[in-house]
Order: C-alpha cells, then structure tokens, then sequence
C-alpha cells in the first residue's frame, strides 16, 4: 500500500514521536519531490470537460463525506458540550477550586475552598466549601463561576440550574442562582432556589432571561445567599451546573450554534470518540467507557493526557453515540486496542481485558435489551440500538514501532468482534497481514496545500485487491485557530480524487472538527468558536460543497488543459447531474463543458462558488470573509462555457434528465 500518510502533529510534547514524525515526513517529502511533474507556470489555455451521464461509475457511498470528533481544543467541555459551568466537578486542580470564586455584596464576606470531607458521591468526592462570615443587610454571599472564558447571556432564553448543596445548619432563607455582569455585577436574570438543609440534596430552577438584552460574555454565574441568619454558617455544592437550550432539547446535549454547523455538513458517518483522546498517553488514562455512563455525579472524570486537560466525562460513551445519532450519521466507533502515546505495549497475555471491554461496548451500543449492556443503555435513557456498523480498532497504530499491531492486538479484536458480531465492518488503523482489514484508516496532514492537490490522484493507483480506504483524520495546517482559502482549495483538489475513488475509499473526515478559540491544541481546525458565537473555515465550506453535491453514482468525466490547475469528479442522480471543480491556480479559468448522452441537456440548477485570497480566513469577528456564493443557471443546452474564478471550487448542480 503507497498511500500511507503519517499524520503530522502540530502540538507534540513527546520527543520520541516527533522525531519519528519527522523521518516519516522527510520520506514523504522525498517521494514528493520525485513523483510530482513540477507544475506547468503558463497561463493556462482554455480547458475542456466531457460529462458522459450515460456512462454510470462506482456507487457513492452514504459515508463518503463524514465527521471525526474527540476531545481536543475544548470540543467537548467548553464546546459542543452545552455545559456552561467549568469544574463543575472540582477537579481540574487537586488544591484549589479554579474557575471559582466567592461571591459578595456590600460589607458581606465569604471565602471558598475545596473541601474532601464532605463527599457527594464516591466519584465526586470533593465539594465546594462556603465559609460565610457576615450576610450584610439587603446584601448577599455566594460562590460565582466564570464559566469557559464567561458565561453566555442572552435575551429571552432559559437556562437550567442543578446543583447538590448542604448546609451547616438549615439554612431559613432561599438562595439566589443569577446570571451576573462581571463589570458592575449588574443581574440580567435570576431565579429561587428553596432553603437548604444540612443533607446532601439536589436543588434545581429556570432561570429565563428578558427580553431585549444584548448577548453577552462577561458574565459569571451565582449561587448566593441574602438571608442574614446565614451568617457564620458553612454550606457546600457539587455538581453545579446550567445549561441553555440544547440542540433537539436533548437534556444532557450539545450547543446549538455548533450541532446546526455540523449538522449542515451532512456527515454520513461520525468517527468517535477519537483520535489520541481514546488511547490517552497511558492505559490509565485511555477512554474508559465503562466510567462514563450513568448519572453526572457518578462519573469521575478523566485526566485527558493526550490533550492536557481534565476530561469531566459529561460527554460520556451514550452522549458520543447520541451525538452521531442527532446528525444521521453513522457512529464508527474507535475501541481501545491496548496501546497509548506514550508507547505503551499490553503484552498478549494482558490484552484480554480490553478485548472483553470492547466486547461490552460494542453490546452497549447496538445490543438487545435483554444483554448486559444493551440493558445498560435502555437504562440510561437509550433503548434503542445505534446504527453502529463499523469498529475501528485503535487510532494510528502506526505509530507502534514494536509491530504489536501486526503481531497480536488487531488479531485478538479482530477475531473476537467478528465471533460476535459478524456484521460489522473492522477499520484498522495500520495495514496488518495476519487478519483481514475491513477498511484501513489514512490519516493525511500537511502544513502545504500542494501536497493535498498532488495527492488528488494518489488513490487512482491503489490497488483494488486491498482493503477499503477511510481517510479518517485530513487537514491542511495552514493557520490557526481554523485553515486559509489556500489550504481549503488544496483539500478540494484532494477531495474530488476521494470522491473519484468511490469505489475504494469510503469515506474521508477533516480533523479537528472544533477547537474553543480560548485554547486550541491544534494548529488548524474546521469550526472555531468562543462561548457565544462561531464561524468556519473555508474547508468547512469545501467539506459542506462536497458532501451536498453529489449524485448516487460516478459518472466518466474527461478534463483537458488547465495545466495541472484544475481538479474535478462527476456523478448522478436521476435527474441531477453533479460536478466539482477546482480552480487552483491564481488566473481566471474558462471551461468548457460538454454533456454527453442527456436527451434536453441542462435545463437549469445551480453553481455555488467558493472563491478568495489564497491567504484569507474567516475569524470570529470576520466570519464572512470566504463564503460561498449560489448563482441560478438557466437554459445552458449541452454545451456551455463556464468561468472559473481564480482559486475557487465551483459545484454545478445540474438538473438533467
Ligand atoms: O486530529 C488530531 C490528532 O491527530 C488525532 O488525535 C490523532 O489521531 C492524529 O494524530
């Protein structure tokens, strides 16, 4: 196989891999050099395209354009997760409650600190203590929370409180939960919570915003007290949390801003739960699925060590699925195969344990509720199986220098998924050669646009006696936090090689999907994103073009001149004739494009055209800067000019019969 890419790490704190990184990437760089024609710097001539509608190619797969999602860059917490309290379970730092602080009024004081003696459950043993000194008349005291860089505030919405608190001493009066501006503590809404007692018990509220305030950032939220009774008193909380409106209402769901963004890509399948977060840097830290069902207060959290950050697991195993099922995308889920980045091996003798939890997963996704785990999930609100169809054992066991892969581990899933579940589709992450492989996972990143175009023929000439090709993980890195219109064209070249290859690659996923523009670990990413509003990058737009212009099959295209400039793929539907074209050079480019074998040629449809500076990139306070325009075609016949604009990626949509 001649297409393996070793993806290229950004953001690498292990030494070891960057140096094996670099060779891999010297050896590419070579083989670039050697096999790429240099490109033609002519202007290029006028250019031709044959459509021959008639002749029909390879089926488009309903996975050929996806998603991959993993905790990294704030994704999931400070992300797509709707949670808007950060260390909500107090444990992103053992000694002291960061992301909290008191909260007073007037002459009021309070002080706060992590408090282990008195547990709420034995996951989250550790609760925020409120010392209160003094409850000033009419004046309050309480713990705030600063959220993911503030806490969103808009006008006329909902949000959901929950918390656990107890009291030293019954507490007489009611608390306050409010949304509160940092500059001048002015309170845009608030809510009550009835009195606490001195047990453990859960308190919830609404807090609804008013009308005609504008959206806001710099917001704390606030649990406090104005009762003067409760002066001298101590209280503890845990589990404190609020939520806005979540995208469908789920109740322990996603953001909606960024559910609509990725639900606009139409992704046929969504690659969870990652990527390096499911490996971790060592075994203790893997994706522990099994750690992260059941109600918050249970779950405890994980050290993410593959992204260094604390993972609160409120997105745990049925949230990553339900995140798949709420787009229509197919979930493939990636198991942990015994091995972490920090080269850690599982002996064979060792692995038998991973291969049970993976066994377990498997049944807690798509199995009866009348087994073990598909009775868990019907338990936790989920009844249902998930349209689970392929298992990718690992991520990037290439990576592995001992050959375990080979050797062992992707035998022992392979053998025991395949025992159980003889449906399902096996997804390996290095090529093997004791066991077959389903489909193998290719990862491709370049911080050069023009090694994703030199690679939109790479998979013309892979052999078709091979295993099926998913391209799991793709990016241009060319900025931060989100890619340029340069590295956007680059992937569309590669794409319509992807699509052109239908056949063989079934499917092909940018990564990373979303990165909190507060702390990316990753150079480039699709969506970017603070905790009130996004954007995306013109990939997305490339992504977005791809995957909702396209028929059920190939069709046989033939494009002459263009000079190495002009990328394109065709395919069908019954009425709709579709083409991708790439213009990657700065001139202005005329086409013109033939139909063949169509009764009344083209009727009429649509040209959407992505075009910009090479260097341009959308921002949060310039989202628009490379968008797409959507232009009406009328009347063209069979045959019609069609005007390129320098760097763009045009997507005919053709109605045609
Ligand atoms: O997408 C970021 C990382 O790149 C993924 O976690 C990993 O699979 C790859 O190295």
């Amino acid at each position: 196989m001649s297409v393996w890419a070793s993806s290229e790490r950004w953001f690498d704190r292990r030494a070891s891999w960057a140096g094996r990184r670099a060779a891999v990437a010297l050896l590419l760089g070579l083989t670039w050099l050697v096999l790429v024609p240099a490109m033609a710097l002519a202007a290029p001539r006028r250019a031709n395209l044959i459509l021959h509608a008639a002749r029909l190619g390879a089926p488009i797969s309903s996975t050929q354009f996806g998603a991959f999602l993993e905790e990294i860059n704030h994704s999931g917490d400070g992300g797509l997760y709707a949670e808007l309290v950060r260390n909500r379970d107090l444990k992103e730092d053992p000694n002291a409650p960061i992301w909290w602080s008191q909260f007073t009024t007037g002459h009021s004081t309070g002080s706060i600190a992590l408090d282990s003696t008195q547990p709420l459950t034995s996951a989250n043993p550790l609760s925020l203590r409120l010392s209160i000194g003094a409850v000033a008349p009419g004046k309050s005291v309480g713990v705030a929370n600063w959220g993911y860089w503030g806490v969103p505030v808009r006008p006329s919405t909902s949000y959901r409180v929950s918390f656990f608190a107890k009291s030293s001493r019954p507490s007489s009066g009611v608390l306050s939960v409010s949304l509160v501006r940092l500059l001048d503590g002015k309170v845009w809404a608030s809510a009550k919570v009835k009195a606490i007692t001195n047990a453990w018990a859960r308190y919830t509220a609404v807090i609804r915003t008013p009308s005609g305030i504008p959206p806001s950032l710099t917001n704390r939220f606030v649990i406090s007290t104005s009762d003067t009774a409760d002066s001298g008193s101590t209280m503890w909380f845990a589990m404190v949390s609020l939520f806005p409106p979540t995208y469908q209402g789920l109740a322990n769901g996603f953001r909606i801003d960024l559910m609509q963004k990725i639900a606009a890509l139409h992704p046929g399948y969504f690659r969870i739960p990652g990527g390096n977060y499911l490996e971790g840097e060592n075994p203790a830290t893997r994706f522990d699925w099994k750690t992260t069902l059941g109600p918050i207060e249970d779950r405890p959290g994980h050290d993410n060590t593959a992204w260094g950050y604390w993972s609160q697991d409120g997105v745990g195993l049925l949230e990553w699925l339900e995140l798949a099922e709420q787009v229509q995308a197919q979930p493939i889920l990636a198991v942990y195969d015994g091995y972490s980045l920090d080269g850690i091996v599982t002996p064979p003798e060792a692995l038998a344990p991973y291969v049970t939890d993976a066994l377990d997963e498997i049944q807690y996704a798509i199995g009866p509720t009348s087994s073990p785990w598909g009775a868990q999930r019907a338990a936790d609100g989920h009844p249902a199986p998930f349209n689970v169809k392929m298992i990718e054992v690992g991520n990037e066991d290439n990576l592995d220098p001992s050959g375990s892969y080979d050797a062992y581990r992707y035998a022992a899933f392979y053998d025991a998924i395949k025992a159980n579940y003889p449906q399902l589709r096996i997804v390996a992450t290095a090529p093997v050669t004791h066991r077959p492989m389903d489909v193998l996972d290719e990862h491709f990143y370049h911080d050069t646009p023009s090694y994703f175009a030199a690679h939109a023929h790479t998979f013309d000439h892979v052999t078709r006696h091979g295993p099926k090709i998913i391209v799991g993980e793709y990016a241009a890195t060319t900025a931060s936090p989100t890619g340029t219109m340069s590295g956007a064209l680059g992937e569309a070249a590669f794409l319509t090689g992807i699509e052109r290859n239908a056949d063989l690659v079934v499917g092909a996923s940018y990564a990373p999907l979303l990165t909190n523009v507060n702390e990316p670990n990753w150079y480039t990413n699709l969506i970017g994103y603070n905790g009130l509003t996004s954007f995306v990058s013109p990939s997305y737009w490339v992504l977005k073009m791809f995957a909702t212009n396209h028929g059920r099959r190939l069709i046989a295209s033939r494009l002459t001149g263009g000079h190495g400039t002009l990328f394109e793929v065709a395919s069908r539907s019954l009425s709709h004739t579709y083409v991708l074209l790439v213009n990657d050079s700065g001139l202005t480019q005329t086409i013109n494009v033939r139909l063949t074998d169509t009764r009344r040629g083209v009727r009429g449809g649509t040209a959407t055209v992505l075009a910009g500076n090479p260097s341009s990139v959308n921002t949060l306070s310039n989202p628009n800067a490379v968008v797409p325009a959507v232009h009406r075609l009328r009347g063209l016949g069979s045959q019609f000019p069609l005007v390129l604009p320098a760097d763009s990626l045009t997507a005919l949509n053709l109605h045609t019969s």
